[in-house]
């Protein structure tokens, strides 16, 4: 983008009557982190003067009924979304590293697809009574139908929200990173598999023969979860509420404008689409001062600066055992730590190290203090890791986290560490080696948010302009290509390949059985001849 777009870009968003009285917005999140950042988006729209209505269910454990920023219409469910419910996420983690301790075999592969399949295969049946349900509720849908929404905003990683918007003939806006087949720009952009690692894959772009063999298998895997897993219970609610011939899939790729929640710096190039933004860490913010105690801690800490370590929302005890070597190469640093850490206090723990069972993540993040980032290696963490340059080590455990981390070592800004093999020494040579300045992690790191930094427009303003953008316009077809209408075979071209190939075909025959004829001929009058 030239300066000029950009001046215009600024210019309108600082001058836009914000559509003179504010746009109404039905918002369908999805719960747990991902409302984590759909929450930084509703308040955004809330901040621009935007009247807008957030779908609940009744079992919902972060998304709250009442807020400064929406009003919320609750749909009551009997069976909550497994997803980031504590005790099936605990079981789910403790059975994925049982089965990371026997990776490189193909049963401990088989086994962590049957585990992650199992997970969302209930997740997905849940949020598609979801969808029922609402359907169901006449009243409800006049309801919505009534007040007349400019915009739906939506997370389509389950795609709930996709076959509502449909319902209500809402132009659509993604906030998205992953869908119900994968990642998403898999879903509609061209993904060439032999640089484009595919999820699971714990490739980089740069893949030899066996990795793009790999590749295209771990590919197949995921189609294979999109067909038995994760697209039946949708395909049953279009079967019944739309009519042969409409799928899930392709109600999704008709979305009006993608915000996607990557940026590449961090992410590998990779082609595109024209109604995909990208808004990869939006939810970067400048620090705030620490509160005086914690800032205390951290001066204490002298020149050697202050390492911090936390898992997550979701694992804030890594079990005893773990927890004690942890410790103890925490105890081997001179650095001073701070880490969130909700279990039993480790017997080895240094007087170095501080427990705290919730710290101000991003405002340590932005201590000049701060040395080292130790984390599981979710998105929203990895980008504040970014958006404040400091170097990286993670403990992945789940998801994506494993490509998370191998996409920021590609970058040379971070390492990462396996917990099932993990032990002290380990973990006190990789801490070692990121706060060494010779090894170039945190130079790295630098760069990386340099390069984050130099934009034209602030992620977070560019998505209010786009979702903006679709209200006035009221969609965004223009910018969709056709690719969502089209069969398979006539996307890959392959009813084309094969009329040029039978053309060819019967042209050769054609052409051999007429020489056979002739040579047959000449033969036979060369014979008369000589007879
Ligand atoms: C249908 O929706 C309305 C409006 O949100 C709500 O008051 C009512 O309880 C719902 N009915 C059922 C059966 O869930
Ligand atoms: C840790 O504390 C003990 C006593 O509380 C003290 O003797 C020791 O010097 C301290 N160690 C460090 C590294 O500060």
């Amino acid at each position: 983008m030239g300066l000029p777009a950009f001046l215009l870009l600024t210019l309108s968003l600082c001058s836009l009557p914000s559509l003179s009285d504010g746009g109404k917005i039905l918002v369908y999140p999805i719960d747990g982190s991902h409302w984590l950042n759909m929450r930084i988006l509703v308040e955004a729209l809330h901040a621009r003067g935007h009247d807008i209505t957030v779908l609940r269910s009744s079992t919902s454990w972060y998304v709250s009924e009442q807020s400064p920023h929406y009003t919320s219409i609750t749909i009551q469910q009997q069976r909550p979304q497994n997803i980031e419910s504590q005790g099936f996420m605990n079981f789910f983690l403790r059975r994925s590293i049982e089965i990371r301790k026997n990776r490189g075999s193909l049963w401990a592969l088989v086994d962590f697809y049957k585990n992650l399949f199992n997970l969302i295969r209930e997740n997905h049946k849940v949020v598609a009574e979801f969808v029922v349900t609402t359907f169901e509720n006449k009243t409800l849908i006049k309801k919505l139908s009534d007040k007349e929404y400019d915009l739906f905003l939506t997370d389509p990683a389950f795609p709930g929200g996709v076959l509502l918007a449909h319902y209500l003939k809402l132009p659509t806006v993604f906030n998205v990173r992953w869908v119900f087949s994968g990642e998403a720009h898999f879903a509609i952009a061209p993904s060439p598999l032999s640089y484009v690692p595919q999820l699971f894959s714990q490739y980089t772009d740069k893949m030899d023969f066996t990795q793009r063999l790999a590749n295209v298998f771990y590919h197949w895997i995921l189609v294979y979860m999109f067909h038995f897993v994760s697209n039946p219970p949708y395909q049953a609610v279009c079967d019944r509420y739309f009519g042969p011939g409409v799928d899930a899939m392709s109600l999704m790729q008709a979305g009006d404008i993608w915000l996607m929640r990557v940026d590449f710096t961090f992410e590998f190039p990779r082609p595109t689409m024209p109604n995909v933004v990208y808004i990869g860490g939006f939810q970067g913010k400048p620090s705030k001062p620490l509160p005086a105690e914690l800032e205390e801690f951290v001066q204490s800490s002298g020149e050697h600066g202050v390492i911090i370590m936390t898992l997550g929302t979701l694992l804030g005890d890594l079990g005893p055992e773990m927890s004690e070597i942890v410790a103890s190469a925490f105890a081997a640093l001179p650095q001073k730590v701070i880490w969130r850490h909700l279990g039993e206090k480790p017997a080895s723990l240094g007087n170095n190290t501080k427990l705290v069972k919730w710290m101000p993540q991003n405002d340590l993040l932005g201590h000049p203090k701060t040395k080292v980032f130790v984390t599981h290696g979710g998105t929203n963490g990895i980008y504040e890791a970014i958006y404040h340059a400091v170097p990286t080590l993670g403990i992945p455990l789940i998801f994506d986290q494993f490509d998370n981390m191998i996409r920021l070592k590609a970058r040379g800004a971070a390492d990462y560490v396996e917990i099932t093999t993990l032990d002290t020494e380990t973990l006190v040579t990789a801490l070692k080696n990121l706060l060494d300045p010779e090894k170039l992690y945190k130079s790295n790191m630098l760069k990386l948010s340099q390069l984050h930094h130099d934009k034209p427009i602030e992620p977070l303003d560019s998505a209010v302009f786009w979702m903006e953008y679709v209200m006035r316009h009221k969609g965004a077809p223009h910018l969709r290509t056709e690719s969502y209408r089209l069969p398979w075979y006539a996307y890959h071209s392959l009813d084309v390949t094969a009329t040029i190939l039978a053309m060819f075909l019967i042209t050769l025959t054609m052409f051999y059985m007429l020489c056979k004829c002739l040579v047959r001929s000449l033969m036979r009058v060369k014979k008369s001849k000589t007879d």
